[in-house]
């Protein structure tokens, strides 16, 4: 794919979260310190670590420290939607008003933690490559080309640098059982093909690269 039809497929995308956004503009003033939201960030680090760095237990659960906000906003609303199916996370999201969605995402982004750590380390000079190059020949484009070339991501594009190596490993071989689900298309159609193209030995590839990033 040429960058400019990258963008344009990007753009259409970014529409179609706007208009699902605005939907949600009639919302109550934002949720005091007092009003919960320290009782549910506490709730939220029981699982996604203290520091929001993420934990490896049962499942893996997904870095959120320095995530963009409006990517955890917007994974939070496809929760409750279930246009992604993640029985544990519709349980923890539905429950949530709008602001204190709005008031949850924007704390992670303070939050600068190591990353997790424990990737296997044989691959990365490919990863790095996939990172940074795309596989032309099967039609893999260059993740920095969205991610930005330190994969901190921008607004609904989500950061990488950092993310735990099972968790990115799952999403990727994983794609399209968990996202996009339901009749709405929505941004998670932008990385289905680039996951579908993927081979797993890729996969891990580019997944132990990001997890290194800072
Ligand atoms: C009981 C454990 C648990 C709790 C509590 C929990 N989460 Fe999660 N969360 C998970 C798991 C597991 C996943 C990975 C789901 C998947 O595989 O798609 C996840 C995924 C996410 C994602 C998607 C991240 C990404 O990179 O796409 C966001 C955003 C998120 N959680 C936010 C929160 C917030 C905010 C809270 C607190 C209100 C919270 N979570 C509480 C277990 C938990
Ligand atoms: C055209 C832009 C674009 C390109 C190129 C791209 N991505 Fe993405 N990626 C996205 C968007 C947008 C999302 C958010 C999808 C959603 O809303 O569900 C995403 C999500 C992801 C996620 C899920 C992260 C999480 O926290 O759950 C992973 C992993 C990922 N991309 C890896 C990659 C890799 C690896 C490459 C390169 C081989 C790549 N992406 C190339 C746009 C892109």
């Amino acid at each position: 794919m040429t960058a400019i039809s990258l963008r344009l497929i990007l753009q259409t995308a970014m529409l179609a979260v706007f208009f699902s956004a605005a939907g949600h503009a009639q919302d109550r003033g934002a949720p005091s310190r007092q009003g919960g939201l320290e009782a549910k960030l506490e709730y939220c680090k029981t699982c996604h670590g203290l520091s929001g760095q993420g934990y490896l237990g049962y499942f893996p659960m997904p870095r959120l420290a320095g995530q963009q906000p409006e990517y955890i906003e917007a994974q939070l609303r496809a929760f409750i939607e279930r246009r992604r199916t993640n029985p544990i996370m519709f349980n923890v999201a539905h429950v949530l008003s709008p602001s204190m969605l709005t008031a949850l995402a924007t704390h992670f982004r303070g939050l600068n933690p190591k990353p997790f750590g424990g990737a296997p380390r044989g691959s990365i000079a490919m990863g790095k490559r996939i990172f940074e190059e795309g596989l032309p020949e099967s039609n893999v484009p260059a993740c920095s080309a969205c991610h930005g070339t330190e994969g901190k991501g921008q607004n609904e594009i989500p950061r990488l640098a950092g993310q735990l190596y099972a968790y990115t490993v799952g999403q990727l071989t994983g794609w399209k059982k968990e996202r996009g689900q339901g009749s709405a298309v929505d941004t998670s159609a932008i990385m289905a093909p680039t996951a579908h193209n993927l081979t797993r030995s890729q996969v891990e590839a580019v997944a132990a690269y990001v997890s290194y990033l800072q």
